[in-house]
């Protein structure tokens, strides 16, 4: 009877210890955007966002080198995910994380359609990014940032998941620039970006001006 009472308690903690923390609507001041819905994810592949947000030069200014494990963190239907693992090459690794089954589903029958090898698809969860400790030397993410209805835990993860010396990666629309064709809560301003980020570790290492519509930010472990 003892036995049966003490595995009910446990089973019941364990159901706790997974279950999500409340999401944020509010955080740090600024409005959480809704999560991009699956449906959309044609918009990501549409043939004008090269020359509307320039995404091979932001590649480019990532710096990546053949060998490196990189992480695509909201990585949709897989539009940033499978040039980065041509730049990885066969000895590097992309791991690319959603947590929407539905666009892990379709960046699979993309990897699939161009034969790669060297990318490993995870679905996670809204608080959790599902990363194995200490793995990656860069963490990138592109436009998905300001959605994250859980950002502390999801910042705490991918603390965790970089190497020393790894890099967080963020590119948002410009809050600044009321030119940017995009909804208020969809954008940010670099002040809010490193504000959120020292409040959870980081400190900014480098960065780059000369998208059309983003902010390229670079963030290291800061010390604790
Ligand atoms: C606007 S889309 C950007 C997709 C991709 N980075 C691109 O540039 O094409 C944002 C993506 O972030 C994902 N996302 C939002 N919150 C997330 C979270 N907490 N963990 C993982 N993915 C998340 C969404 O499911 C969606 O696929």
């Amino acid at each position: 009877m003892r036995l049966l009472f003490t595995l009910i308690l446990l089973s019941a903690f364990n159901l706790s210890a997974q279950e999500a923390p409340p999401p944020l609507t509010e955080y740090e001041g600024r409005v959480i955007a809704q999560t991009m819905h699956w449906k959309g994810a044609e918009w990501l592949m549409r043939r004008v966002r090269e020359q509307e947000e320039g995404p091979s030069l932001m590649r480019e200014q990532l710096q990546v080198k053949p060998g490196m494990v990189v992480c695509d963190m909201g990585c949709g239907s897989g539009y940033h995910t499978l040039p980065l693992a041509g730049m990885v090459g066969e000895k590097g690794k992309v791991y690319a994380v959603d947590a929407q089954p539905e666009m892990i589903e379709m960046l699979k029958q993309n990897i699939e359609s161009k034969g790669l090898k060297n990318i490993v698809p995870i679905t996670s969860l809204f608080h959790d990014p599902k990363l194995p400790p200490n793995t990656c030397d860069m963490i990138l993410m592109v436009d998905v940032y300001h959605e994250f209805s859980h950002p502390v835990q999801m910042l705490a993860g991918m603390r965790a998941a970089l190497k020393p010396g790894g890099q967080l990666v963020l590119v948002e629309y410009r809050a600044e620039d009321e030119s940017v064709p995009i909804k208020p809560e969809h954008k940010m301003s670099k002040a809010q970006i490193n504000k959120e980020m020292k409040a959870n570790g980081f400190k900014l290492v480098r960065e780059f001006d000369g998208l059309p519509w983003q902010h390229l930010m670079f963030f290291g472990k800061a010390e604790p």
